[in-house]
């Protein structure tokens, strides 16, 4: 029997996962919340398919071992590489990836199966996200791009301006050509949230843009319902508990900026994988 007061764990390779951290909260205010930022091994978004598996089934064994009632994968390139030997390695635990629902309402969005992915290196070049919305959409026309500076720059706090918008045209550039422009575009990365306003400002005001974040929060909700494993909102207001491999005060300094509220040092847990 599920124990329903169990927190939701999730992890991602940093601070970028808590902006699907701040959505679940918002859907899901009861319950408690486990996050674990992989910052030591910060970026995945340019290392192997293995490697990222092998740090994603690590950083997820720390999470069950302190015990969660479902796992998200709040990594956009660890889902895209692990989340099949996640699933496999606790197949009793529910485990949910950002890129499913991320494609899903990308097929929902786009009328004429035309998508454009932004994501990271290694996110776009394991092909996940143009599978998953082929396997939804199979006459889709999913164009992906990598555009790893936007990491960089989230990171940095630098969320607008010159350089942001010049970095920003030259990645997006290509889905501006003709007969290149697709019916939405999927924010692929964890990071690529903080970044919607220049984003939108060279894809156009009245561009689709699909938030995976936003997407995985429903998913973790319509999940925990179906189990009939929802805390109940007699227990009060949920907590969030924050773990990080390295500096907890650089983990809740750039934390703060995704989760768009102080995180104070204090609550952040420094582990060792
Ligand atoms: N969290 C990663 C993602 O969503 C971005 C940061 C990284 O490369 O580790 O793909």
């Amino acid at each position: 029997m599920m124990d329903t007061n169990l927190p939701i764990g999730i992890f991602d390779s940093g601070v970028g996962g808590l902006t699907v951290l701040r959505e679940i909260e918002r859907r899901l205010p009861w319950e408690d919340l486990l996050y674990l930022g992989d910052t030591a091994r910060l970026p995945y978004g340019t290392k192997s398919r293995e490697t990222v598996t092998r740090y994603s089934l690590q950083a997820a064994a720390h999470l069950v071992e302190r015990k969660i009632k479902l796992l998200v994968v709040a990594c956009n390139t660890a889902s895209a590489a692990a989340l099949e030997d996640l699933q496999a390695r606790w197949p009793d635990l529910p485990v949910i990836g950002v890129v499913e629902p991320g494609a899903k309402a990308a097929c929902a969005a786009s009328p004429n199966g035309r998508i454009a992915v932004i994501a990271t290196e290694s996110a776009i070049a394991g092909g996940a996200y143009q599978r998953a919305i082929e396997r939804i959409n199979p006459w889709a026309r999913v164009n992906g791009r990598g555009c790893s500076l936007f990491v960089a720059l989230a990171e940095e706090g630098w969320l607008d301006g010159p350089v942001v918008e010049a970095v920003a045209c030259r990645y997006l550039a290509p889905f501006l050509e003709p007969g290149e422009r697709p019916d939405c575009l999927v924010l692929g990365c964890t990071h690529f949230p903080l970044l919607v306003a220049p984003i939108r400002k060279i894809m156009g005001a009245d561009a689709k843009i699909v938030d995976s974040a936003e997407c995985a929060a429903l998913d973790v909700e319509n999940t925990l319902t179906g189990m009939r494993a929802l805390r109940p909102g007699t227990g009060g207001k949920g907590q969030a508990f924050f773990l990080t491999t390295d500096d907890p005060a650089r983990f809740a300094r750039t934390g703060s900026l995704f989760l768009g509220r102080n995180l104070p040092e204090e609550r952040v847990e420094l582990i060792s994988l």
